[in-house]
């Protein structure tokens, strides 16, 4: 395998915006546990440690969710485009469409900034919100508006109003899931940024590569395995025929994480909690020991374990999602940090432009 053609190991930047140590699986937030911050904050406060440097204090805190609440909602004119919009396309293309026709000269001037980042996270939900509601033929009309941003989400994309302990499943999910290092799509939003582009120029980039199935579009598939699965008794020949047909099995192995991923081990605690009952999320837990089993089989000293996307799934479910809101949701949660990376990177900006070697013909002379 050529490692440079995936850029293993190949440091474009240098960041402090999180620390992961794939060996030990680690994962730090600006100086703090990313699973801590999952348990004990906000995910508005978690964006303004990501995007300011430090977590804010009382005055600010207060300041801050009261513009977050205010942005969150959509103009007239965007509403009635949302719902032009052809009904086929996907929630992902949606959001990708709609933050990129938020792109406006005078409010989205380079360089990006914390407010225009405000801007566009906290009209995601909104977005979905409104499209969901139009293709239903009902209002768009949310009982609440001061709610916090994981329950105008939760409402936005499930339709009905969560419980707290839901709520709080879902904002844990939102926080572990928001920042990640230089995966692709976090890489696309540096380099769209690094062209001094306007921001939701590259928010948008960044949605087209978190929706492939190799990164961002896995947890609806999970599910999908789940379901062809079906029973714990058909588990081992389900995963060894796709293991001798030379595929891959979703929801496993991870570029960077050589052991358990630390966001699946903070997912799965919580999907334990909530799903303890639950035929499906036994059937979950079956499939991850089964497939971890024969990928030592298959791939001997690959070192593939359950990636955050598979525990993802059985929380997302378990709070009642839809399977076409799963990825939307990572959206909702990831735009955070493609957000703080391009302000990182506009803060001290070169243009992006690796190298390529030719390997084509040359002319005949
Ligand atoms: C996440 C992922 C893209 C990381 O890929 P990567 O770091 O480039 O790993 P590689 O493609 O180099 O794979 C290394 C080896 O492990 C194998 N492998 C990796 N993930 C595998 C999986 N999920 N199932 C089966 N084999 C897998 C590869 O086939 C390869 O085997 P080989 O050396 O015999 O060719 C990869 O693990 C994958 O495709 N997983 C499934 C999709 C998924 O869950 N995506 C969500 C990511 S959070």
């Amino acid at each position: 395998m050529n490692k440079a053609i995936g850029l293993d190991d190949v440091v474009v930047a240098e960041t402090a915006l999180s620390a992961i140590d794939g060996e030990r699986g680690h994962l730090v937030y600006r100086g703090y546990w990313a699973k801590e911050l999952a348990l004990s904050s906000s995910l508005e406060e978690v964006a303004y440690l990501l995007w300011y440097g430090r977590l804010p204090t009382q005055a600010e805190r207060t300041v801050f969710l009261q513009k977050w609440r205010e942005a969150r909602e959509l103009s007239e004119e965007m509403q009635r485009w949302l719902m032009s919009l052809p009904r086929s396309l996907s929630m992902s293309s949606v959001l990708q469409s709609a933050i990129a026709a938020l792109s406006d000269e005078t409010q989205f001037d380079w360089p990006p900034t914390p407010d225009q980042a405000l801007q566009v996270a906290a009209k995601i939900p909104t977005i979905i919100g409104v499209r969901r509601h139009a293709l239903q033929g009902v209002p768009f009309d949310p009982p609440m508006r001061d709610w916090t941003h994981a329950q105008w989400h939760g409402w936005c994309t499930c339709g009905n109003v969560l419980p707290p302990r839901y709520v709080r499943a879902l904002e844990a999910y939102l926080i572990l899931t928001a920042e990640h290092g230089l995966n692709a799509s976090t890489f696309t939003a540096r380099v769209v940024t690094s062209t001094q582009a306007d921001l939701p120029s590259a928010l948008s980039a960044a949605i087209g590569a978190l929706k492939g199935p190799l990164h961002g579009g896995a947890p609806s598939h999970v599910e999908t395995m789940l379901e062809e699965i079906g029973d714990e008794r058909l588990a081992e020949a389900y995963l060894r025929s796709r293991l001798e047909q030379g595929e891959r099995l979703i929801g496993f192995g991870h570029r960077v994480y050589k052991t358990v991923d630390p966001r699946t081990e903070a997912l799965k605690e919580i999907a334990q909690e909530m799903a303890e009952e639950e035929p499906w999320f036994r059937l979950a837990l079956y499939v991850e020991k089964e497939a971890v089993r024969l990928l030592q089989e298959y791939k001997p000293g690959r070192q593939l374990y359950a990636n955050v996307e598979f525990y993802a799934s059985a929380v997302l479910k378990a709070i009642g999602l839809p399977k076409e809101m799963y990825t939307p949701t990572f959206v909702a949660s990831r735009v955070i940090g493609w957000a703080a990376h391009a302000l990182e990177q506009a803060a001290t900006n070169r243009i992006i432009r690796p190298g390529s070697r030719y390997v084509g013909p040359m002319p005949q002379e």
